[in-house]
């Protein structure tokens, strides 16, 4: 049966859409049953959930993607669930086997694949998969029973205008701490980022620069993305610390820069006082793909790199190549795509 969804494709955001299924799997006495797709978007746990009390839960993004042929395909699932297995080591949580997590993804995008947007209107499928600490505590430990769960929407850009320049200001706020959990993707480095954010955005920034929390002199990342820039001898150059979280599309985007562009690639300190060295700047994450940075607000000066208004040419291209190869239109490196079929 074909089913149809009445969307407007080309006006979606980035926000919650209920789909038709989900996945979800449980692990209880030592091991992951085998899960299964359910209708249902309510998820019904105990009131002890260590998820609930501790923050125990760790989640990940990634998007399937229509090709102009009308196949799917997922970019780089195996490095999600290789993230999110890390994320379950740090908080002490049963790691899930990654043909089971990829195997889930394509369980969810199948069932929901008249959500997928169509090639060419800009949006995608946003995989949603989590793991959360379920079952009766009290005290503070691991939980006794967990919850492995993969849910799906359609979502246009994740920063208002997509592919525009915007703005950032520094924050005093750290998003993590020096040997804490900036490096995972669990709940409470964006429970600690609302505050800044919302800070921010009152103030008419799309979000805010999180600096290392150590000494506040080096860029760590970019709200809920990583931070690059392009010096003005052409090298990619991106922080390197261990709060930051590695960003899929950051490594997809050295290997680009280096492989696809010809360019140089640096992964290192980026001091905030010393912006000047690029000249042009951006923002990367699943859900951002690219988004260009008009300019940092630092000690209440504005630093512009490329324009406010307008993209930097290598920004486009990385961006042009990154999304031409999500999409299909330009051929992959080995093993970062994975159809849905
Ligand atoms: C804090 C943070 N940094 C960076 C990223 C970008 O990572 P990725 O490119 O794997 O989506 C994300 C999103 O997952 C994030 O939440």
């Amino acid at each position: 049966m074909n089913k149809t969804v009445n969307l407007d494709w080309g006006k979606l955001g980035f926000s919650y859409i209920k789909t038709d299924f989900r996945y979800v799997s449980y692990w209880k006495d030592g091991k992951w049953d085998d899960g299964k797709l359910v209708e249902d978007n309510m998820v019904t746990i105990s009131e002890g959930s260590t998820a609930l009390h501790y923050g125990q839960q760790c989640f990940e993004g990634l998007k399937a993607y229509r090709t102009k042929d009308g196949k799917i395909q997922l970019f780089r699932p195996d490095q999600n669930a290789k993230r999110m297995n890390s994320s379950c080591r740090r908080l002490m949580m049963p790691e899930i086997p990654e043909e089971k997590f990829i195997d889930a993804c394509i369980q969810v995008v199948k069932a929901n694949e008249h959500f997928v947007p169509p090639y060419g209107t800009g949006a995608s499928l946003y995989l949603r998969p989590y793991v959360i600490g379920i079952g009766d505590n009290l005290g503070v430990k691991p939980a006794p029973e967990y919850l492995f769960s993969v849910f799906c929407c359609p979502v246009g850009p994740y920063f208002k205008g997509g592919m525009q320049p915007v703005n950032f200001t520094v924050s005093d706020y750290d998003r993590a701490a020096p040997y804490g959990t900036g490096g995972v993707k669990v709940g409470g480095n964006y429970a600690a980022s609302l505050l800044p954010h919302e800070q921010a955005v009152k103030r008419g920034f799309a979000d805010c620069i999180y600096l290392d929390p150590a000494t506040h002199t080096k860029i760590e990342e970019v709200g809920a993305a990583n931070f690059f820039g392009i010096t003005k001898d052409n090298k990619f150059v991106t922080p390197k610390s261990p709060s930051i979280l590695p960003s899929i599309t950051k490594y997809s985007l050295m290997h680009i820069a280096k492989e696809y562009l010809g360019m140089e690639v640096e992964e290192r300190d980026v001091y905030i006082d010393k912006l000047d060295e690029f000249v042009e700047a951006g923002a990367c994450g699943t859900a951002a793909v690219i988004t260009p940075i008009g300019g940092i607000e630092y000690k209440g000066k504005l630093h512009v790199f490329y324009s406010q208004t307008e993209v930097g040419p290598i920004t486009k291209k990385l961006y042009n190549t990154l999304v031409a190869i999500q999409l299909g239109d330009e051929k992959a490196p080995e093993g970062w795509i994975v159809e849905v079929k």
